[in-house]
């Protein structure tokens, strides 16, 4: 008879097991790239996948720091093989998944897939629950970059335990992949998500509005100040190589182009992943130029991580602060209202103070130069009153930089 010999057996297993853990380093500014879902769901084929990877060289994204290529739900054929394998759908993607991340590798860039912690994903196609090794030594063999992990029929899963068996799977297969974990904030997984993974969605689905609900039932989708108001109470949670994800944007989706400045503007301020959801291969001048950015970019990219915080309201205008490497300071001011406001921001009225972090704008003490960084023109500095006027709906971001006295 064979008998298992169990020290044997610990030795083999005790690399997986002592060491199991997510792969560090990975995302240490938020992940910046695209997502199939806001725009089209689950009809999705490689030919997009490609003419998104051509746009992103093409149209400037990849220059502005964009780097994922992330397929979401719909991928898969409705069943596993004989072998239980996973199977890209052979009508959608004939040429298979490493040959399609070839492609967007060649471009220099990354490649990533989504699957679910439950039976079947939200869409109905097979999900990871019992097969959570076999699916991350797939991804690993078709070299994937990136995996967002949903949380569809989980029944009687516990979230953190879901999350950490498909970490140690993605660790035990070897590749390095950013884990993007997609449970909704309903276990609240900025308190164990560090542990596990490399970003946490804080709510459920986005949708392409400034402030409204849409009702479907069991669950609703959230305009973009809705989802904002939700969740700005858990600026301690995020930082480098962990971050709030406030779900991919909508921004070239439907909304006017100052409310489109402001979601990412506000993406900006609050360090959330930069995942673009809009058809990135439409060659859309106001929506290229938002969303390639370079100075609103560096604002989301700063090394220091720290989520933003609302400073204050002035009659419609509210104000907005992240601290920034070098005693830097993102200042954004935005007008809720309907009618386009002015402002005239005293400075040495206003003392910003982000106790949680230990940094304050003090106009008493420093001086700071001002940018607009949409506009790209100088502000003068906080030794001056800063004037401006604000259409309805948009934003005026300035970036402070200090002044070494
Ligand atoms: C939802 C998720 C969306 C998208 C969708 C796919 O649960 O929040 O971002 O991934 O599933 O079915």
């Amino acid at each position: 008879m064979n008998r298992i010999n169990l020290p044997f057996l610990l030795v083999l297993l005790l690399p997986v097991i002592g060491s199991a853990q997510k792969f560090d380093g990975l995302a240490l500014t938020p992940p910046m790239g695209w997502n199939s879902w806001n725009t089209f769901a689950t009809d999705i084929d490689e030919q997009l996948v490609r003419e998104v990877a051509d746009a992103f060289v093409e149209l400037g994204y990849k220059d502005a720091g964009y780097t994922y290529i992330v397929l979401d739900d719909g991928w898969m054929a409705k069943e596993r093989d004989e072998n239980g394998n996973l199977v890209p759908d052979p009508d959608k993607f004939p040429g298979g998944m490493k040959a399609l991340a070839d492609y967007v590798h060649e471009r220099g860039l990354k490649f990533g897939l989504y699957n679910c912690a439950g039976n079947k994903t939200c869409a109905g196609y097979p999900g990871s629950r019992g097969h959570e090794y076999q699916d991350a030594q797939l991804y690993a063999e078709w070299e994937v970059d990136y995996l967002k992990y949903d949380w569809c029929n989980t029944e009687n899963l516990d979230a953190k335990g879901a999350y950490q068996t498909m970490r140690d799977a993605i660790y035990a297969a070897g590749r390095p992949m950013v884990f993007s974990i997609c449970e909704w904030g309903q276990h609240d997984p900025w308190k164990w998500g560090s542990e596990m993974g490399h970003l946490w969605r804080t709510s459920g689905d986005i949708i392409n509005c400034w402030d409204c609900e849409i009702g479907h039932g069991s669950w609703s989708s959230w305009g973009i100040w809705k989802i904002i108001r939700m969740r700005e109470d858990i600026r301690q949670y995020t930082g480098p190589g962990h971050w709030n994800d406030f779900d991919m944007m909508e921004v070239g989706n439907g909304m006017t182009a100052g409310e489109d400045r402001v979601h990412f503007a506000m993406w900006a301020m609050l360090a959330s992943p930069l995942i673009m959801g809009n058809d990135v291969r439409i060659n859309d001048k106001e929506t290229i130029k938002t969303l390639t950015n370079k100075d609103v970019i560096a604002v989301n990219q700063d090394s220091l991580g720290i989520m933003g915080f609302k400073f204050s309201d002035e009659g419609n205008i509210e104000i907005w602060a992240k601290p920034l490497a070098d005693g830097d300071w993102a200042v954004a001011f935005i007008n809720m209202g309907r009618t386009s406001a002015k402002i005239e921001f005293d400075w040495s009225k206003h003392k910003i103070e982000d106790a949680m972090h230990n940094r304050w704008v003090d106009p008493d003490k420093d001086q700071y130069k001002i940018t607009d960084l949409f506009n790209h023109v100088d502000f003068g500095t906080t030794e001056n009153n800063l004037n401006a006027s604000i259409a309805p709906h948009d934003i005026l971001m300035t970036r402070l930089e200090q002044i070494k006295k």
